[in-house]
């Protein structure tokens, strides 16, 4: 199929127009919201997989930062289909219940950490227009939404239904959708936040996903990224550590997935953001859990 500019999406039918020739939006006639839903859509998932491969027929790679390879966009399915699944008992994470919990020594220290994070988000700068990439269940949104106005935004119909209850049970509003992270930005906000997400984002991709989180971004907006770091104690007691940037999860009704999970430490996160070209760029961590990043656009 070639190259439209302007279409109407061919599974929903809205119309759309791309920014520009390297949107894959335009290559495979489906809007924004249909290429977020395309992990539980096999015509949506086929459509992406021709356009991709009709868009590099055309161009070099470097041209797409951003953009996911074929085999990409199998685990990005994945991920999908996992965290939709997980929606449920993804919580049990942060309560370290169940197969999540370590034994009171480690929990206490889990907890300490998780307090010590939402102190470090609490003391970040937020205000005015505030986006939550890969929001999930909403852990730190209603911190962020009584901060600005707060868009939500998850691939996961399950996981945004549960921020949804958590921000009403805070008497709090936000803008819930399902978007794809990796949906290019339809305007510019004051601040982007993504928790646990960059540990989602290939290492091959992670430059691009960095522009990406720029072009949300108007000058001199904040971002912030909060992430796990490499320690034992953090997940399932049945997940086999990462290997190689993918990590194998299992349900606790003992479904198993493959999905992206690459650890970084602080230097590699200040790194990252520096040479995508933020400035104030701060890194810290809690210790053993959690890495703390916060920049701003130049
Ligand atoms: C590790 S969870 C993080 C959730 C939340 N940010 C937090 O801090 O608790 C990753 C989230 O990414 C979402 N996700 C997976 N693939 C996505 C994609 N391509 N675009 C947007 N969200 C995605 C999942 O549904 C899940 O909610």
């Amino acid at each position: 199929m070639p190259f439209r500019a302007s279409f109407e999406c061919l599974w929903c039918g809205a119309a759309h127009t791309v920014r520009g020739r390297d949107d894959l939006e335009g290559w495979a006639q489906l809007c924004p919201d249909c290429v977020g839903k395309a992990g539980d859509n096999g015509f949506l998932r086929f459509r992406l997989r021709q356009a991709l491969t009709e868009r590099s027929a055309t161009a070099t790679p470097a041209a797409h930062p951003t953009a996911p390879t074929t085999a990409s966009l199998d685990l990005h399915s994945h991920m999908i289909d996992y965290y939709e699944a997980r929606a449920p008992e993804y919580d049990d994470w942060y309560r370290r219940r169940g197969r999540y919990s370590h034994g009171p020594i480690h929990d206490a220290a889990w907890n300490a950490e998780l307090d010590a994070a939402g102190t470090w988000l609490d003391t970040r700068d937020f205000r005015g227009e505030i986006v939550e990439l890969a929001a999930g269940t909403g852990w730190w949104s209603p911190l962020l939404a009584s901060r600005g106005e707060l868009s939500l935004y998850d691939t996961s119909p399950a996981a945004l239904e549960l921020a949804r209850e958590r921000l009403v049970a805070h008497r709090l509003r936000a803008h819930l959708h399902v978007r794809d992270a990796w949906a290019e930005p339809d305007r510019a906000v004051d601040a982007v936040f993504a928790g646990f997400w960059l540990s989602h984002v290939p290492a091959e991709r992670l430059a691009g996903f960095l522009g990406l989180v720029r072009r949300w971004l108007k000058p001199g907006g904040l971002a912030a990224f909060m992430d796990s770091l490499d320690d034992p104690a953090s997940g399932a007691t049945d997940h086999p550590p990462p290997v190689e940037g993918r990590s194998t999860r299992r349900l606790a009704d003992g479904r198993a997935f493959t999905i992206v999970k690459v650890v970084r430490d602080a230097d590699a996160l200040a790194a990252a953001l520096r040479d995508a070209g933020f400035v104030d760029v701060e890194v810290t961590t809690t210790g053993r859990f959690f890495v703390l990043a916060s920049a701003r656009a130049g």
